[in-house]
């Protein structure tokens, strides 16, 4: 169902109060700077394994903020297969979250199909490219640039929640947030909402490297030199985590194969799933 919606290019509360945050953080008065002059920083020549590897496994809004100012469509353009397999069964007359939304594939998927759509993002690179896209199209997304855990949504239930390639870069006392945060903004019943949700597994192979080269910091997950974190769930344990959700899809397995920008390819061991809270 195709429905007719607002326009929308707006910076929401949260977006606001996240840039506040941002801001009080790097001190006041001053303008969010990369440690590098902008658009410069790691895109220049032979910089291609920062593009990717040592990049991508920097969890900060610096690290993503400058993975995104090197690579348009860090992670594709397409959304995900689980969302585009799945997304009918949403509700449409209630807003989705994108948890996480990135340079914004799956949020546009969505919106372009009718849904009001809040998106957010540590990453102002990411959310600037999702705005821009919104008022071109005239798709109904709100951007919001703050981390999930002092997110508060306008309204809430919403009809689902997105939270692609988010939950392995994670503490689990990140996820164990993310997962209360989550009853909060879901509700249960017969137009229960949707958890879309992809995850690493340990048969990932950066587990391997992780266990052998990083710190432990619980139970199969680690911080690296720099600080970032992988959190890799075993087989099932997914369900764990959300047992007060009905199973809708469930996948768990070895990846289709992907670039990120001109990397090299990868393929990852996941899990995959649409929960129905109940
Ligand atoms: C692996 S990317 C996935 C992007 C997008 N979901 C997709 O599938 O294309 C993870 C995203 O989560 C964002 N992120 C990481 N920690 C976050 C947090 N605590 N709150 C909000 N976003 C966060 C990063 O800035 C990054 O854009």
């Amino acid at each position: 169902m195709i429905l007719m919606r607002k326009p929308t290019e707006r910076i929401s509360h949260s977006t606001r109060l996240g840039l506040e945050l941002l801001s009080h953080r790097l001190g006041r008065g001053r303008r969010w700077t990369s440690p590098l002059p902008r658009w410069t920083m790691g895109c220049r020549g032979d910089s291609l394994r920062t593009r990717t590897g040592a990049v991508m496994n920097k969890h900060t809004p610096e690290s993503y903020n400058h993975a995104y100012e090197c690579t348009p469509d860090l992670f594709g353009v397409e959304p995900a297969q689980i969302l585009t397999d799945h997304w009918r069964r949403l509700e449409p007359a209630r807003p989705v979250l994108d948890l996480g939304c990135g340079q914004g594939r799956n949020s546009f998927f969505l919106a372009r199909n009718g849904f009001a759509i809040d998106a957010m993002d540590l990453s102002s690179v990411a959310l600037d490219v999702v705005s821009s896209v919104a008022a071109k199209e005239r798709l109904e997304i709100t951007t919001h640039l703050c981390d999930f855990q002092s997110f508060e949504p306008d309204s809430t239930p919403y009809s689902g929640i997105l939270i692609f390639g988010l939950i392995q870069i994670l503490t689990w006392d990140s996820i164990s947030t993310l997962l209360k945060r989550l009853d909060e903004w879901t509700a249960p019943g017969p137009l229960g909402s949707l958890v879309f949700v992809s995850a690493f597994t340990t048969g990932d192979k950066s587990h391997d490297h992780c266990r052998r080269d990083w710190t432990a910091n619980g139970r199969n997950s680690f911080m690296g030199p720099s600080g970032d974190i992988r959190t890799f769930l075993e087989p099932d344990e997914i369900l764990d985590l959300f047992t007060t959700y009905e199973v809708l899809h469930r996948w768990e397995g070895l990846g289709p194969e992907h670039r990120h920008g001109d990397g090299p390819p990868e393929r990852h061991e996941l899990v995959e799933a649409v929960f129905q809270r109940c």
